[in-house]
């Protein structure tokens, strides 16, 4: 029984112990050195190159090494009928929702403005921001966007959250459906993009999208980069309809040298670190699916590949 380790980078030794500690008789390969193909039975893939998994004739699971399956469904030669699995992981949400706070709050207590006070040697003038008057918009209320949700709400911050199917969260006014995205996100004063990206979701972040929002307010993508029209954004910043974008996820990554974001002074870049899937507490839920395949059990997490997530 093998399981494939397929990545942009080698974080296979780890995997590989934590994997071993739930299933000592598991062999774990690297696309380095595959070996016979018809013992590959799993694969644990981030970004596999189209066709690439269809050569395991006997490929029983496909798990998607992170949260998004979209560049798992990238693919137009996906083996039929292998069930594509997510990791949903307590780390891995808390992470997303750290990073996304910490801007937050960043930007709520204006500490840009403070920052560069001190590099001129000023004393920055008083600016008084109410936290309980502030109301962020949350795209996406899964299992990252929920943890968001409630945190920023136990901060006190007016918290409307935006999801394909309705949700019920203490304290948070949840909306749904398409008529449900223009009153999630009118007036707020931050957006968190947390979707999974599907053809529903694609460049939802747009024009209309952002004129719905308060003037001035600031967005921050823990998404995909596919959900914002680049354009419709630099047009949005240019004209302080939007006063900054932290981005974390781009259309191609990395991100082009001669990309226009890099120099644009209103907008935020972090290389796609927001949250790095934990081996040691994810490979308990890799494992736990292995052993329910051997046992002819059905699998958590798996996704639908109709809705795309
Ligand atoms: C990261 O982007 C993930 O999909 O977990």
């Amino acid at each position: 029984m093998a399981l494939l380790f397929k990545s942009t980078y080698d974080d296979s030794p780890s995997w590989r112990d934590y994997l071993r500690e739930h299933i000592p008789e598991l062999e774990v390969r690297t696309w380095q050195d595959v070996g016979q193909t018809s013992e590959i039975e799993f694969a644990l893939a981030w970004k596999p190159e189209p066709g690439y998994l269809r050569q395991f004739p006997n490929l029983r699971v496909i798990f998607s090494l992170g949260a998004g399956v979209d560049h798992i469904f990238a693919d137009p030669w996906l083996p039929a009928d292998v069930p594509i699995v997510r990791i949903v992981d307590e780390d891995l949400s808390a992470q997303l929702s750290e990073y996304a706070i910490h801007l937050i709050l960043h930007f709520h207590r204006k500490m840009s403005y403070y920052f560069s006070c001190q590099t001129h040697r000023q004393w920055g003038e008083p600016g008084r921001t109410v936290t309980s008057q502030a109301t962020v918009a949350i795209l996406g209320l899964g299992h990252v966007g929920s943890d968001l949700a409630r945190k920023l709400r136990d901060l006190g911050f007016r918290v409307n959250g935006w999801s394909r199917t309705p949700k019920a969260l203490r304290d948070i006014e949840c909306y749904h459906g398409e008529g449900g995205l223009e009153p999630a996100l009118h007036g707020a004063n931050f957006l968190v993009c947390a979707l999974p990206l599907t053809r529903a979701t694609k460049e939802i972040i747009n024009a209309n999208t952002l004129a719905s929002l308060s003037p001035g307010a600031y967005l921050i993508n823990i998404g995909r980069g596919d959900h914002i029209i680049d354009r419709d954004l630099v047009t949005a910043l240019a004209q302080g309809r939007l006063a900054g974008a932290m981005l974390e996820v781009f259309r191609q990554e990395p991100l082009p040298p001669d990309h226009e974001f890099w120099g644009d002074p209103r907008i935020r870049i972090t290389p796609h670190i927001a949250g790095d899937p934990n081996a040691k507490t994810a490979a308990r839920q890799l494992a736990e699916n292995i052993l329910r395949t051997r046992r002819g059990e059905s699998l958590k997490n798996v996704v639908d590949s109709i809705v795309g997530y």
